[in-house]
């Protein structure tokens, strides 16, 4: 299928491309570059072998996405564009609201107008809020407690609504819970834009020696080291998911599917730090500091669903995440090339 990955030269998306590009399919990335690189698209090309047809525009904009549309052909779309950080969206709700929820008005008016009717959606799994048991499962009911939280919230409904109207479409919500790692060859992984938020880019920094050390946010959870536990997820197996979501939709009668992306399996702060230690041979010095706001002690998934439906399992370990991240860390220090 001739595919558009929106935000396709982030983190998520440029190792999706390349593992649609592997399946057989065509890409075309949209992307405005403003929390990326025009550096990976020559990194994609390598490692993908061929030109990577892309575009850079403003999602927001709805006549520049409609053009986009009557420009080029698309059997599908996969939705990742959008800001992600929970910190800067309690800061900047203004902004979020107006990116993430204008971008996919745009896109969906644009989808309509010119009959694409398969979306993948790049979801998460902080739509189950700070109350949901553990494991945590599709048919949980959704919340937030930030901007960027309620963005995905109210793009899942505004995607349901959409497909209740239209029982053509044909859409896949899908939760991520926490990704990292890096493709193998090192030459593309997570780049944050700023001062990173999430553990694992934080861990890479303190072992390259951009940092000192890494603040471990609170030591008095409810938990076997009283570290807070989440469900890291290699971004290759990340992305093999959507691989296998967007080929369900083909064969799916359901307008809209939801699905947990995650291992299933929790792993705490002080384990992920052995892990990062032992996998890239450094001493991770850490501080003891309080917990982050809104933070939770336990999110991981119930993963039968994707696994029943899709055929999709994690299968990188721990291990790999941390010595993929590390690898891709250590041989760019300091991220994409910014020409
Ligand atoms: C993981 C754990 C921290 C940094 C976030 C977003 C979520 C999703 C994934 C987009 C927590 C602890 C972290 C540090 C630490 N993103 N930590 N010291 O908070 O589970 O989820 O990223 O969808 O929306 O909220 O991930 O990597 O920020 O934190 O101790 O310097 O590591 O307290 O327990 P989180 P994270």
């Amino acid at each position: 299928m001739r595919i558009l990955i929106t935000g396709g030269s982030g983190y998520i998306g440029s190792h999706t491309t390349l593992q649609l590009i592997a399946a057989g399919h065509e890409v075309v990335i949209a992307d405005n570059f403003s929390r990326s690189k025009p550096s990976v698209l020559a990194r994609l090309e390598s490692l993908a072998g061929t030109p990577i047809k892309h575009h850079v525009i403003d999602l927001t904009d709805r006549e520049e996405t409609d053009r986009l549309f009557a420009q080029e052909t698309f059997d599908a779309v996969i939705h990742f564009a959008g800001l992600k950080a929970v910190g800067e969206s309690v800061a900047m709700p203004l902004e979020y609201y107006t990116n993430n929820l204008g971008s996919t008005f745009s896109l969906l008016t644009a989808m309509r107008a010119h009959g694409v009717k398969k979306l993948v959606f790049s979801s998460s799994a902080t739509v189950y809020g700070e109350q949901a048991p553990v494991p945590m499962q599709e048919d949980f009911p959704t919340s937030a407690t930030n901007p960027y939280g309620w963005t995905k919230v109210m793009q899942e409904q505004i995607l349901c609504d959409v497909a209740a109207a239209d029982p053509e479409m044909r859409i896949a919500l899908l939760r991520y819970f926490n990704p990292v790692g890096a493709h193998h060859s090192g030459m593309i992984g997570e780049d944050p834009h700023g001062v990173p938020n999430n553990l694992m880019p934080l861990l890479a920094q303190v072992a390259v020696g951009r940092r000192d050390a890494l603040h471990v946010y609170g030591k008095d959870y409810p938990t076997p080291d009283g570290t807070a536990r989440r469900d890291y997820l290699h971004v290759e197996d990340l992305a093999s998911g959507h691989v296998a979501a967007l080929d369900e939709l083909g064969r799916t009668e359901a307008p809209v599917s939801t699905w947990n992306l995650g291992t299933g399996t929790p792993t705490s702060v002080l384990e992920m730090v052995s892990a990062f230690a032992e996998a890239s041979d450094r001493e991770i010095p850490t501080v003891d500091a309080p917990r982050r706001p809104g933070d939770i002690a336990d999110s991981y998934a119930d993963p039968a669903k994707a696994q029943a439906e899709l055929g999709w399992v994690a299968v990188r370990t721990v291990h790999d995440m941390c010595a993929d991240t590390w690898r891709w860390q250590s041989q760019n220090p300091d991220g994409f090339p910014d020409a």
